[in-house]
């Protein structure tokens, strides 16, 4: 295996991905709409990407652009989408139409053409945990659901026990806690997962889904208004 197509591959996450799989030798090629919410008003693709990258900017959503980016691939990586999940509560169409279309588009592709994939690998993210663990110093773990909208309106934002109402902690949150999306963009998350796993499970293709944490950094040219909290997850 060692040509590999990154879907949003001119990313935050895409672009050091690409970075690192070069230096372990293989051979890149991106897909990028170069979104102008991520990119600005420039159709030429960002200069830090690694020269060796071999750039196609194209749609993910369409069968043409994903046709010439698969050719020849042994692996992806599908990382296009758009990555706000407060802007996808009110930019519901476009959000949607990114994740379901787009990650549909890829797997009609590589089953129709027969494309002999040696991996296919996904970008889900932590939102589809929902709040995540939370424990009561009384009645121990639980899983929230929603916050109550009454406590929020007075400014208590804190995640109440169940049963007694206290102000509980969270805590790092495993990987088999009960999934419970809670915007748009979780939900696309989740979907996304579920399609891959019944299209490419059938014709034995290996795949992995990764529940990415919030990464920002250096190279984090995302414009997407970002929720300032930060809760703690881990993968069990
Ligand atoms: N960064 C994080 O903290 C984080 C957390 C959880 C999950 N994720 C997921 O990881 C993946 C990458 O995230 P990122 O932070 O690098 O995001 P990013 O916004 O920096 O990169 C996404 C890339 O996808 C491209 N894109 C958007 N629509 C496209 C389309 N229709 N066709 C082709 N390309 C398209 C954009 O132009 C952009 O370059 C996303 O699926 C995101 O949901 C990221």
């Amino acid at each position: 295996m060692n040509k590999i197509l990154i879907t949003g591959g001119a990313g935050f996450i895409g672009s050091h991905t690409a970075d690192k799989l070069i230096e372990l030798g293989y051979q890149v090629r991106v897909l990028d709409i170069l979104d102008p919410q991520i990119h600005g008003s420039s159709r030429q693709f960002p200069d830090y990407m690694h020269p060796q990258v071999e750039c196609i900017h194209g749609d993910v959503c369409c069968i043409e652009d994903v046709s010439a980016a698969l050719d020849g691939m042994d692996a992806v990586m599908h990382l296009a989408a758009l990555t706000g999940v407060g802007q996808s509560m009110y930019d519901m169409q476009h959000y949607v139409q990114t994740a379901d279309s787009g990650t549909a588009t890829l797997l009609e592709v590589i089953i129709k053409n027969k494309i002999k994939l040696k991996r296919f690998v996904l970008s889900s993210s932590r939102a589809v945990y929902g709040e995540g663990t939370h424990v009561c110093q009384q009645h121990g773990q639980f899983h929230p659901k929603t916050r109550k909208r009454e406590n929020m309106q007075q400014g208590f934002f804190d995640v109440y026990c169940p049963k007694c109402n206290q102000s509980s902690r969270s805590l790092a949150t495993a990987e088999d806690r009960p999934l419970h999306p809670m915007s748009v963009y979780a939900w696309t998350k989740n979907i996304r997962k579920i399609y891959a796993c019944m299209r490419l499970k059938p014709f034995l293709y290996p795949s992995l889904c990764y529940d990415i944490l919030m990464f920002m950094g250096l190279a984090n040219h995302c414009k997407i208004p970002i929720p300032a909290w930060f809760p703690f997850f881990i993968h069990a």
